[in-house]
């Protein structure tokens, strides 16, 4: 028989081995980095602007970044740096190539869920991503997912459980347990309101005490930070049902949505959610934060199958919260739940396949307006290729088949440019 122990047992060892793994396979090759683009790619791709209009630019203004020349190549090939300061100084007929943005406004929040294992979510976060930070936005991920992928194929690979969305809440928990019992001895009639303890053990964590920054990380994109997760993480959804129980007041649900109040509102043009798949206390803090749902769902039946039931459930979940308690702390949190758009995006999707087709029509039939025009196609471009997964926008086009590249990198270009659209009509709203 065995208990507890003996897996305590074997994780130890497994930690060791983990290790040693770690220290054998560790070498500055192995940290992710950024490509450079190429003027073809800058002009085309990313300004889309003509390439001869670009050069000439370039030649004509010397004081604007060149890029590097490869010894056997003609392109100048550009890093994104290098590409924002051209966004920044150049204008194209009198027209900035800066990205739109309302003024006066937060950072837009979107939240990339269904609780269909393997739908694309990660997939789709990763490339809304990269194609935001190449329009020129200034992007914040939240990853939610104690499979931590989307982590992962940032490049972060040593995340303390200490600074992921568990972080969060647990500091969310002691901090708002504090002010309400501040809240509780100032009121008059405080003596109706109980004070909740937060036992040493979670007070002793040392969590209340971290400030905002540190749960926030550089990626290899220098306009992509992230809010990391890791497979520690996963006993948040454990320990937050604990974390109820001592504070059944504690607003568990807007937990990242007040820690992403407090980011300065222009640190960040967009903050993009990857959510497990799962409703739970997780998922449930990125719904809640979000302005825009984005829900992707592949084009089998059982996958709209289970997408119809995540938005029955998430209905139930939301309508639950609702009802939350008339002592319910005053902010900028606001019940019910509203978001400014929802929409259905459906992946991994064949043209050519007479049933993919057909559930797509059935999708617009059943969420009319609701179901983005360009579904992402199904591509061999996002295989994992190396030690990091990687979008189609880091993959250089010169180490696959240029057609594949390009009719990947279309599709999600389309998708984006969709979502894009959805973005700044419901940006306006918010
Ligand atoms: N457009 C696509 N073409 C080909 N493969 C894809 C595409 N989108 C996703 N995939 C593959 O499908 C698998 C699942 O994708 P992904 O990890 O993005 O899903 P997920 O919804 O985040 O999964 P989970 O629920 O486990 O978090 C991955 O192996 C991914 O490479
Ligand atoms: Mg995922």
């Amino acid at each position: 028989m065995y208990t507890h122990e003996d897996l305590t047992r074997l994780q130890a060892q497994s930690l060791k081995m983990q290790g040693w793994i770690r220290q054998q396979t560790f070498s500055p090759e192995n940290q992710k980095t950024l490509r450079r683009f190429s003027s073809w790619e800058v002009a085309e791709l990313i300004f889309r602007i003509n390439q001869s209009t670009f050069r000439g630019r370039l030649a004509a203004e010397p004081d604007l970044p060149g890029g590097e020349v490869e010894p056997d190549g003609r392109q100048r090939w550009f890093s994104l740096d290098e590409i924002n300061a051209l966004r920044r100084k150049m204008k194209i007929n009198r027209k900035t190539l800066m990205p739109p943005r309302p003024a006066g406004k937060r950072a837009f929040r979107a939240a990339i869920a269904n609780f269909k294992g393997g739908a694309g979510k990660s997939t789709v976060a990763l490339h809304f991503a990269h194609a935001a930070a190449l329009d020129g936005y200034r992007v914040l991920l939240v990853d939610f997912d104690p499979q931590a992928t989307l982590s992962h194929s940032m490049g972060l690979t040593d995340v303390a459980e200490d600074y992921t969305v568990w972080g969060i809440m647990a500091r969310d928990l002691i901090r708002e347990t504090d002010r309400m019992n501040t809240a509780v001895t100032g009121a008059a009639s405080g003596t109706a309101l109980p004070r909740r303890q937060i036992p040493a053990s979670i007070r002793d964590l040392g969590l209340g005490e971290l400030r905002h920054g540190d749960f926030i990380k550089p990626t290899a994109w220098s306009t992509i930070d992230i809010v990391p997760s890791c497979a520690n993480a996963a006993f948040v959804e454990f320990a937050s049902a604990q974390y109820r129980h001592l504070n059944p007041e504690w607003s568990f649900f807007a937990a990242v949505s007040r820690y992403l109040d407090g980011l300065g509102d222009d640190d960040y043009d967009l903050v993009l959610f990857d959510c497990p798949p799962a409703i739970g206390y997780q998922s449930m803090n990125a719904v809640f934060a979000a302005d825009m749902l984005y829900i992707p769902s592949g084009p089998g039946y059982w996958e709209y199958d289970s997408t119809t039931s995540f938005i029955g459930q998430l209905a139930e979940a939301l309508e639950d919260l609702s009802g939350f308690g008339p002592t319910f702390p005053a902010g900028k949190v606001s019940l019910p739940k509203s978001f400014a758009e929802i929409r259905f995006l459906m992946t991994r999707y064949e043209p050519g396949n007479d049933l993919h087709r057909a559930m797509f029509d059935a999708f617009r039939k059943v969420f009319g307006p609701h179901v983005a025009e360009h579904p992402i196609e199904m591509t061999r471009a996002v295989e994992q290729s190396g030690r990091f997964l990687s979008s189609v926008y880091e993959i250089d086009y010169r180490e696959m088949t240029r057609e594949t590249w390009r009719r990947a990198r279309a599709s999600f270009d389309r998708a984006y440019e969709e979502f894009r659209g959805s973005m700044l009509a419901a940006w306006d709203r918010i």
